[in-house]
């Protein structure tokens, strides 16, 4: 019992055991710039950035028996069964050695979130939320370069909708808790990461 994921602040018996983690969610539309800020933010505060969407595509790239659904899935703009994004997150949080992370692009849907929170025992620190919009995410989707297979006008906007439908109800669930910040990330990167910083620096960093 007891590792990183699983803590929690009382045994069965009801003494202290671990600390849980620090999280902190990442969310945002796709092309919001998450995985830009969380580069920045791992560089200024400590935190291990974990992105989602990034474990899912090193799982097809192992070959895993899974990656054959997960390629599927993503180039469908699909969210791929919380199962198997979870194993992957708390593997990652496991190897890192740290406490604090950043989890980006994760839960996209309401699934995503129940089961972590069921797994994990975890609830998020805050939830950092860059909002912008879609022609602006679009652009910077269709420059980003990276060879993506769902970085294309067709899956793009697919994307969009599974956002809409399924992660703005996730956003709305934290913020009626108390717990979004949100970012207007229509700007430039410097600019926003001054936002984010104030964010970080005041005691919202703090869990609870
Ligand atoms: P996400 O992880 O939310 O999908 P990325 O961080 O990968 O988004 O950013 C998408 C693309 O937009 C990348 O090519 C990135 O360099 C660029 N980008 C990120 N933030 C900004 C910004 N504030 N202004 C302009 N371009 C940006
Ligand atoms: O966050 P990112 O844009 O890298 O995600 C790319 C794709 O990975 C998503 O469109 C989705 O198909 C998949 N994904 C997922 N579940 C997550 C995060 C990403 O299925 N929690
Ligand atoms: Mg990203």
């Amino acid at each position: 019992m007891g590792t990183v994921v699983e803590a929690t602040n009382q045994g069965e018996n009801g003494n202290v055991t671990e600390q849980k983690p620090t999280v902190v969610f990442v969310l945002g539309g796709p092309g919001s710039g998450k995985g830009t800020q969380c580069a920045n933010i791992v560089e200024n505060f400590g935190y291990t950035h974990l992105s989602a969407g990034d474990l899912l595509r090193a799982e097809i790239k192992s070959g895993s028996e899974n990656g054959t659904m997960i390629q599927n899935m993503i180039k469908e703009g699909k969210i791929v069964p919380s199962e198997v994004t979870i194993k992957l997150l708390q593997k990652a949080m496991q190897e890192s050695g740290n406490d604090k992370f950043l989890i980006d692009g994760f839960p996209r849907n309401e699934e995503n979130r129940a089961a972590f929170e069921e797994v994990t025992k975890i609830e998020p620190a805050f939830v950092l939320y860059f909002d912008c919009p879609d022609e602006e995410m679009e652009r910077r989707l269709l420059n980003r370069n990276q060879g993506r297979e769902d970085d294309n006008i067709e899956t793009i906007r697919k994307r969009f909708k599974v956002f809409m439908d399924s992660s703005l109800p996730v956003i709305n669930y934290y913020d009626a808790k108390g717990k979004v910040r949100k970012i207007e990330a229509a700007r430039p990167i410097n600019e926003v990461f001054e936002s984010v910083k104030a964010i970080f620096s005041t005691k919202n960093e703090k869990a609870d």
